[in-house]
């Protein structure tokens, strides 16, 4: 197809986690599909690299780095701004960037690592890039999210799990998380032209929690080999970011390019703005 035909012509995509699994294979797609499309990654030889790789598989140029490590609010803070010297618009923001880990780790900022990445850096990226979301007239967020919310709660009084920690409660409450923030800002965004919402891809291949210890990775050696690719799982967050069919939907979770549903407390609006105002403090922005 000729490049002036191609449907996300003219659209600026940013995808972090581009390097690897799910957000490379969302990467690779939007520039088949024609956008110019920004790879969010943390280390520029290994950015450089896979955007080598999308050219060459998919013929783009229009590909560039978004540097920014996301578990550091700082370097996110830079990334932003380098972004929005760049660029004034921004037509799709997936936040697909995130991470297992089976002990507790803390960030540079003194956070839960998977607080930090899986959830935190969704609020905080999105808000830093909100002027150009709002300033490309019909803009969406997309959020990669996982089933595993639906096991999830917020700790309200120990977020960082600094009292009691396991994978499992670390990496649950992250995906609520995700579900949480995606319906707040939804409602917060009625209005403005950009929509958000959060897909689940199913297990799929990826890096994610290579070598881990304990029942989850147990359970994702397992199931390895029943996963999909990461090329079919990347298919619902292209869709979401692309599909005409979609201009306009906002609030939604979606499962295999179909809407699903998530569970109740997902849709807590109580719980949701209580998050919202404590990660817009841990992100030192205004509730
Ligand atoms: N795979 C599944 O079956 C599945 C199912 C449901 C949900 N998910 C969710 O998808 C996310 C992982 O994606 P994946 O499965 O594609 O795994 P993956 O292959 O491990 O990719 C993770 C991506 O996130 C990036 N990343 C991690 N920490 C980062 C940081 N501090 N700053 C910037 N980038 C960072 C990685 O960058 P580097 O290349 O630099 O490490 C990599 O690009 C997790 O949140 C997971 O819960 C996955």
């Amino acid at each position: 197809m000729p490049q002036s035909e191609k449907p996300m012509q003219g659209k600026v995509c940013l995808v972090t986690g581009a390097t690897s699994g799910l957000g490379k294979a969302t990467a690779t797609q939007l520039a088949e599909l024609g956008a110019t499309v920004v790879l969010g990654c943390r280390d520029r030889a290994k950015g450089e690299a896979v955007k080598a790789e999308i050219t060459s598989r998919t013929g783009s140029t229009s590909l560039e780095l978004f540097l920014a490590d996301l578990s550091s609010q700082k370097s996110m803070r830079q990334g932003a701004e380098d972004f929005l010297s760049r660029h004034s618009k921004l037509h799709v923001l997936v936040n697909q960037a995130g991470l297992y880990v089976s002990e507790r780790q803390v960030t540079e900022d003194g956070l839960e690592r998977m607080f930090a990445v899986n959830h935190l850096a969704y609020f905080a990226l999105t808000h830093h890039l909100l002027p150009a979301l709002k300033a490309a007239g019909s803009a969406r967020v997309v959020n990669g999210s996982g089933g595993a919310e639906a096991m999830g709660n917020i700790h309200f009084d120990d977020l960082q799990g600094e009292k009691k920690w396991s994978a499992f409660r670390a990496l649950t409450q992250s995906k609520l998380g995700n579900f949480l923030f995606t319906y707040e800002l939804a409602r917060r965004l009625e209005g403005t032209g950009v929509t958000a919402n959060v897909m689940h891809p199913g297990g799929v291949k990826t890096e994610l929690g290579k070598g881990a210890g304990g029942p989850f990775g147990v359970m994702l050696r397992l199931m390895r080999p029943f996963m999909d690719t990461p090329e079919k799982g990347a298919e619902t967050l292209v869709y979401l970011a692309s599909a005409p069919g979609l201009e306009g939907v906002t609030g939604g979770y979606y499962v295999k390019n179909k809407p699903a549903k998530s569970s109740a407390r997902s849709h807590d609006g109580e719980l949701a703005a209580r998050l919202w105002k404590v990660s817009a403090g841990l992100s030192g922005l205004p509730a």
